[in-house]
């Protein structure tokens, strides 16, 4: 009998599916639901960094209505009134943390390390297991050279484990200019996983209407191709875990995602193109697939077709199609 069981950032799980943060891990009821379909953990749908900065700013503002700063030290801040969201998150994630067995592992999406880093521990109370930061910073400036985004990332993780001891993931893109030693180099901060990789809304227009709408939302299986790729370059040569997310659409790509080294899987796409029973049909996958080939526990096979693994490790750097071309005429 196949044992699906892994550890992901310091944390038990009974198999390696973890649906990723979108709207269908924003609420307790959903979360149930995940965890009854065989989800072995969730991230929750993302507080903004904007919120939590903005929270911070209602809170100064009523400090100063009753006397307690000085109005020079509030004239930075906009005080337009703002929903109650981040308590509202606050108690969702104390919520859904008391509602199911699986950890749940809270999500903030983020652009600097500054304003918002200290709120972390009011994250930590609510009692989760750990906590995703899906940073990014589009690379658009144009008159610095030297401009990096990669030192952010660093920077948001030296504050965050300074005021907390939650276990952290970092969620990344692939905009950056040497993506291996960025990710290596992050790997070596504190933080306990990697998720390689966010996916980016993306504009699109209308050529009759020339108005702005949204590129495809949902991602396709043949998406998950670049995530392989980079889960086995990086696999054996980062010193935490890596979570493979984009285009993980059915079991057979869990399988790959393993193999190239991945410790879990993120689901989002797939579950809201073929439902949450798409859960089940891919653990099956991965368990028949074990027991065919004779594992008995992920270990035994992950990392296999690692680039540092495998027969063939150029393989994993081709980037040309030439021999395809050439072959068709
Ligand atoms: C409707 C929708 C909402 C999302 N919301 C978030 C979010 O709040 N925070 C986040 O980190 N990622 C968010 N994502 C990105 C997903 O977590 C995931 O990284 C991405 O969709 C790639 O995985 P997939 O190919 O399985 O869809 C969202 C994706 C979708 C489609």
């Amino acid at each position: 009998m196949a044992n699906l069981s892994t550890t992901y950032m310091g944390l038990k799980l009974k198999n390696p599916i973890i649906v990723s943060s979108s709207g269908l891990t924003n609420s307790v009821k959903d979360i149930i639901t995940l965890e009854e379909k065989g989800a072995a953990a969730i991230v929750t749908k993302s507080l903004f960094e904007e919120e939590i900065i903005l929270e911070t700013e209602e809170n100064l503002n009523k400090m100063h209505a009753s006397g307690f700063v000085y109005p020079e030290t509030t004239e930075y801040f906009d005080f337009d009134r703002m929903e109650d969201t981040v308590s509202n998150y606050l108690k969702f994630l104390s919520d859904s943390k008391k509602s199911v067995k699986i950890p749940i592992i809270a999500s903030i999406n983020c652009v600097t390390a500054e304003g918002w880093t200290d709120f972390t521990k009011r994250i930590e109370d609510t009692g989760v297991d750990g906590l995703e930061l899906n940073v990014f910073n589009l690379p658009v400036n144009f008159n610095d050279p030297n401009s990096s985004n990669d030192k952010v990332y660093l920077d948001i993780v030296e504050k965050i484990t300074k005021v907390s001891k939650l276990p952290l993931s970092l969620k990344i893109g692939f905009y950056h200019s040497n993506l291996g030693y960025f990710i290596k180099h992050l790997s070596q901060s504190p933080t306990k996983a990697i998720v390689l990789f966010n996916r980016f809304y993306n504009p699109d227009f209308d050529i009759h209407t020339l108005h702005f709408n949204s590129s495809y939302v949902l991602s396709n299986p043949a998406e998950g191709a670049n995530t392989l790729r980079w889960v086995a370059i990086m696999a054996n040569r980062v010193s935490c875990d890596l979570s493979a997310s984009t285009g993980i659409h059915d079991g057979t790509a869990v399988i790959k995602q393993l193999l190239a080294g991945a410790k879990t899987v993120q689901l989002c796409s797939t579950l809201y193109k073929n439902g949450n029973d798409q859960i089940g049909i891919m653990l099956n996958e991965l368990e028949k697939w074990m027991n065919e080939n004779d594992y008995n526990t992920i270990d035994e096979f992950r990392g296999k077709m690692s680039q540092s693994k495998t027969f063939d490790p150029k393989v994993f750097e081709r980037v040309q199609f030439m021999k395809y071309l050439r072959n068709r005429d």
